[in-house]
């Protein structure tokens, strides 16, 4: 007998690079997930441009993220890659879930609250809106689980509020989305150690999917740590490193540099050489698909014209079944 697997949605901001941040956080969960779920991946333009932006790299941003999200091994006959704005469900359905959401609710997010202090032009709608377009597209394909990394934590804790307030109102509608967060939820920026990894600390602080292997090697050899023989409690960007070493390379090799580490004999320099090279084979295959994929461009495309359409039908149901809810179906 087959098995339904149950769906949801997870995306990311075509903004730019991906970086190994997005890929722990988000991506690589995604792919572990590929058999029990069926994931529909969204690259959200219509999130990206709620912070200014130049509207001639919007398409080569959307067509990046594609190629990282199909290079880091994401099956197109096991999972939906679909472009947000090619959606209109999506805007329609946050659209009435901007009436069950108390403004208050929505300015009290953090990453809100950061931007609208850190942007010099005046807030605009969508920055307020923009959680709530985030729970429209979890709530259009009744997501129970969601891979994001930490800073998205916030976010949806409002979208399962948005839900509750929802389903209080119009009666049981959606499902209260939870976070799933794999290993490498929060990996930190290189160069400052204390913030997140994020493309908008500028490329030095992060590793990009597509890096060349002598980036990598320069970016890691000059990312933070101690100048001291180590011991003790770990700084940010030694416990960063540690991390990344975790998860990229092997478990002698782990214990080995935590051994020194513990031992007060670590040579950074070392552990550094070993974590590059690790990285530079965990993501060289990686490079090598995106390559190849980036020479067939119309595949791609292809790809993200049939996802949006199949993700539109899921989604039409769910904005049917919502309208409903709310008395707006007339004929
Ligand atoms: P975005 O585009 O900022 O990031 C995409 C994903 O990458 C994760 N991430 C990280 N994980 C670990 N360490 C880091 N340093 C790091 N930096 C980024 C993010 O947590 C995220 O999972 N609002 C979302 C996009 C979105 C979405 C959605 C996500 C729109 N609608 C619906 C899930 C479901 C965002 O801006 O992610």
């Amino acid at each position: 007998m087959r098995t339904v697997r149950q769906r949801y949605f997870s995306g990311i901001q075509p903004t730019g690079e991906l970086h190994i941040g997005n890929y722990l956080g988000a991506i690589k969960s995604w792919i572990e997930l590929q058999d029990e779920y069926e994931g529909i991946f969204g690259i959200v333009d219509y999130h990206a441009i709620t912070e200014p932006y130049n509207p001639e790299d919007m398409p080569k941003m959307v067509m990046d993220a594609a190629l990282d999200y199909l290079a880091a091994g994401l099956d197109p006959n096991k999972s939906i890659l679909m472009i947000q704005s090619l959606v209109p469900e999506h805007t329609e359905m946050a659209w009435l879930l901007n009436t069950v959401t108390p403004v208050s609710w929505a300015q009290r997010v953090p990453t809100y609250k950061e931007k609208a202090r850190q942007l010099d032009v005046s807030v605009n709608m969508g920055l307020l809106s923009y959680p709530v377009l985030m729970a429209a597209d979890i709530v259009l394909y009744k997501s129970s689980i969601v891979p994001v990394g930490e800073d998205q934590l916030p976010h949806l804790e409002l979208a399962r509020e948005i839900v509750r307030a929802f389903n209080g109102r119009f009666g049981d509608t959606f499902l209260e989305p939870h976070a799933y967060l794999g290993r490498g939820a929060r990996i930190m920026s290189l160069t400052e150690p204390t913030k997140k990894m994020s493309k908008s600390l500028g490329p030095q602080n992060y590793i990009a999917l597509a890096d060349k292997p002598d980036e990598i090697r320069r970016k890691i050899s000059r990312a933070v740590t101690d100048i001291g023989p180590g011991g003790g409690p770990m700084s940010p960007g030694v416990r960063n490193l540690f991390e990344l070493m975790s998860i990229f390379s092997s478990e002698e090799t782990y214990s080995h540099f935590k051994r020194l580490y513990d031992e007060r004999k670590i040579r950074y320099s070392d552990m550094k050489q070993k974590l590059a090279d690790d990285l530079i084979s965990a993501l060289g295959p990686l490079r090598e698909r995106r390559l190849a994929l980036s020479l067939r461009p119309e595949y791609v495309r292809d790809l993200l014209i049939k996802g949006s359409r199949k993700a539109g039908e899921i989604a039409k149901q769910t904005l049917i079944e919502a309208k409903e809810k709310m008395g707006l179906a007339y004929f």
